[in-house]
């Protein structure tokens, strides 16, 4: 592959991109016809009223949903053409997913919660924890390791939930509403961390409702009912 070309390709390009529910008599048009292109370490906020279509696009984004019409390139190749494997591998190395709700293992260990991506890859057990206490030190639990979830504040799961996200080096972090569950020094420290991460060159999509956090990124995109209604840099925006 010409690499000159790759680097160039955005990582996300989303063209015509609907995603229609067929409820009895009903067809909810939860996105309908959206075109979107994220460049390589942007740092991106997707913001709109209840129902306006963010988690749709969150999962079709992160290969979780199919559209039902359009086209999603994902790093440059056409994801409606991956086979199911393949897709289970881009899942796996592109996107590194992060829930408002953390969803860790809760009887697992922070360190186990974090190496578990790297189970579906060829790691030995050794580099596999190596590479999970590293992210774990990325996000400042290095002295945490061996805590399972409930011996952790929130701030710190979602901590926990971000370095299992990390672990993978993926091209894209997702987020949809991360700090939902947070106060609002825990919501400083894990935007101060999602900073940190963009500053160190990842690409950064996040799902939220409050508008200080928008704010925070370099750009906003604001769904209204299935259709990107506006596309604005924030004053940080260089
Ligand atoms: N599985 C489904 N079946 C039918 N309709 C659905 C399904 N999932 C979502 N929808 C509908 O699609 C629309 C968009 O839903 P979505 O969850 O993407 O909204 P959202 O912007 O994330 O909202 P919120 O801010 O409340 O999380 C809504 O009208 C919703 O009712
Ligand atoms: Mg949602």
């Amino acid at each position: 592959m010409d690499t000159g070309t790759a680097a160039r390709e955005p990582v996300i390009r989303l063209s015509g991109i609907a995603r229609h529910y067929r409820m009895g008599e009903q067809t909810v048009r939860a996105l309908d016809g959206v075109d979107l292109e994220i460049a390589r370490n942007e740092y991106v906020a997707i913001v709109g009223a209840s129902g306006s279509g963010k988690s749709t696009l969150m999962n079709i984004l992160g290969c979780l949903d199919r559209p039902s019409a359009g086209e999603y390139r994902l790093n440059g190749r056409a994801v409606a053409g991956m086979a199911e494997d393949d897709l289970a591998r881009a899942r796996n190395r592109d996107i590194g997913f992060i829930f408002q709700s953390f969803n860790l293992l809760s009887r697992s260990t922070a360190l186990a919660n974090v190496m578990q991506p790297l189970v579906y890859r060829r790691i030995g057990l050794v580099e596999r924890r190596r590479l999970a206490s590293e992210a774990l030190s990325r996000v400042g639990l290095a002295e945490r390791m061996m805590h399972l979830p409930n011996q952790l504040s929130g701030g710190q799961r979602q901590r926990v939930a971000i370095a299992r996200a990390l672990v993978g080096r993926p091209s894209i972090l997702l987020a949809d509403e991360p700090t939902g569950n947070l106060d609002s020094a825990t919501t400083v420290e894990i935007m101060a961390l999602f900073d940190r991460l963009h500053d160190d060159g990842q690409t950064i999509i996040i799902v939220t409702h409050e508008p200080e956090i928008a704010e925070r990124c370099l750009r906003v995109v604001r769904l209204a009912d299935g259709r990107i209604a506006s596309d604005r840099p924030t004053e940080r925006a260089p």
